[in-house]
């Protein structure tokens, strides 16, 4: 069977002298048994004409909004009916509008309706690769969701030498075909990553919580998501947007308690990965309105239930198959990770020191994987590639 036989792409054709590369990708994608959908926005049309997408992909092509030939709301039909987005030229332009919602074009529309993985191959100058808001855009489109099929060094077609040329369509058609894959992975499996700080309430106006930012959570549940398992993300405090992916279902909580009662309502699951920053203790003594200085501040506080160690000394039939903890300590970090696993029932501890204020809010992270026998040192990588190591232990294993 052709590799991506029956997988339906929309194909979003923006303004890059690259368009003409997006023919050779229908071509291929055709070939490996996609049906692909064409979009292009008026820059893609005027490189390469719809004409040339409809005679290759054998269906209509989009330019407009409201397309004379039908009714269809186009930019939400075209989302529905894919399995995925593919960007390919994608410019500067097209990326800003994905990563800041814009919708103004129907190419831009289609990825604010989205509600399907989107895959891009970005295509431009050097100077604007590098810039520093494009960086941005392309770092919160990926935060958002998106994956990238990096651009090539080469001499671009402004005769400059640099990075910015597309990647070559055999080059996207094997990320097109390692994104099926890996979304069927844990296809079937289920799986709750708790993410972010908890708050709890001193007042009604003041609270206690931490520095969490949910980025390591945020990212473990997006790689789960893309290899194919259904995500419940049981999400604090944090200043970060949910990844959106079809197979992420995001929980908002507040306080240790109601991560608890999210987490209880979604068992059982086959993955648990405790990433937030759960507060271990509560104000016992919390006020329903705002305290005066005047009466001095007598708080008290009573530990909070650990989510984590209710999960993973669950009994065997009701606890999900992998349990995943976290240990953010300034000393002793294996030792105390050592102790955390068992004492949590964790099958899995991951390390990090915070010794010198790292790792929260940061977008790279040095963890050790601590289990029952072995204790394994990562390089100091970017959280999504923690993710996707963490993905990888997982998948090892189920
Ligand atoms: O004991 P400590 O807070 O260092 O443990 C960290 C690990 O336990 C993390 O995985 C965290 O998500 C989890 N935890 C929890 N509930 C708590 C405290 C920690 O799930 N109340």
């Amino acid at each position: 069977m052709a590799s991506l036989s029956g997988k339906r792409i929309t194909l979003i054709i923006t303004g890059s002298i690259a368009a003409y590369k997006a023919l050779e990708l229908i071509r291929l994608l055709a070939k490996a048994g996609a049906s692909v959908e064409g979009v292009l926005t008026q820059g893609g049309a005027a490189f390469i004409t719809p004409l040339s997408v409809e005679a290759l992909t054998g269906k209509p092509a989009h330019t407009a909004m409201w397309d004379e030939r039908s009714y269809e709301m186009n930019h939400i039909e075209l989302s529905r009916r894919a399995d995925l987005i593919v960007i390919a030229p994608a410019t500067a332009g097209i990326i800003a509008k994905l990563a800041n919602g814009i919708g103004d074009d129907l190419a831009s529309s289609v990825l604010l309706a989205k509600n399907k993985p989107v895959l891009l191959a970005p295509s431009m100058n050097t100077e604007m690769w590098e810039n520093a808001a494009f960086r941005r855009n392309l770092a919160q489109a990926q935060a958002d969701g998106a994956t990238l099929v990096p651009p090539q060094t080469d001499t671009l077609a402004c005769g400059e030498t640099g990075i910015g040329k597309m990647a070559e369509p055999a080059t996207i058609l094997a990320a097109i075909e390692a994104h099926f894959q890996a979304a069927e992975t844990l296809s079937g499996k289920t799986a709750i990553v708790t993410s972010g700080g908890t708050i709890e309430r001193i007042d009604s106006v003041r609270y206690i919580s931490n520095f969490s930012s949910g980025k390591q959570g945020n990212a473990i549940a997006l790689a789960l998501a893309q290899a194919g398992a259904k995500v419940s993300l049981v999400v604090g405090n944090t200043k970060e947007p949910a990844p959106q992916h079809p197979n992420i279902e995001a929980l908002p909580v507040e306080s240790a308690a109601e991560m608890k009662a999210a987490v209880e309502a979604k068992l059982p699951a086959d993955i648990f990965v405790g990433c937030a920053a759960v507060c271990d203790f509560r104000v016992s003594n919390k006020a329903d309105k705002k305290l005066k200085k005047e009466g001095g501040l007598d708080l008290q506080f009573e530990e909070n239930p650990d989510i984590a160690k209710s999960v993973g000394t669950l009994p065997k039939e009701k606890r999900p198959q992998l349990v995943i903890g976290f240990a953010a300590e300034t000393d002793d970090l294996i030792a105390y990770a050592q102790k955390k696993r068992a004492s949590k029932g964790c099958d899995l501890i991951v390390a990090n020191d915070v010794s010198q204020g790292a790792v929260f809010g940061q977008d790279q992270n040095t963890v050790h994987f601590v289990t029952k026998d072995s204790v394994q040192t990562l390089d100091t990588l970017p959280k999504s590639q923690v993710a996707a190591a963490i993905l990888n232990w997982i998948r090892e294993r189920l």
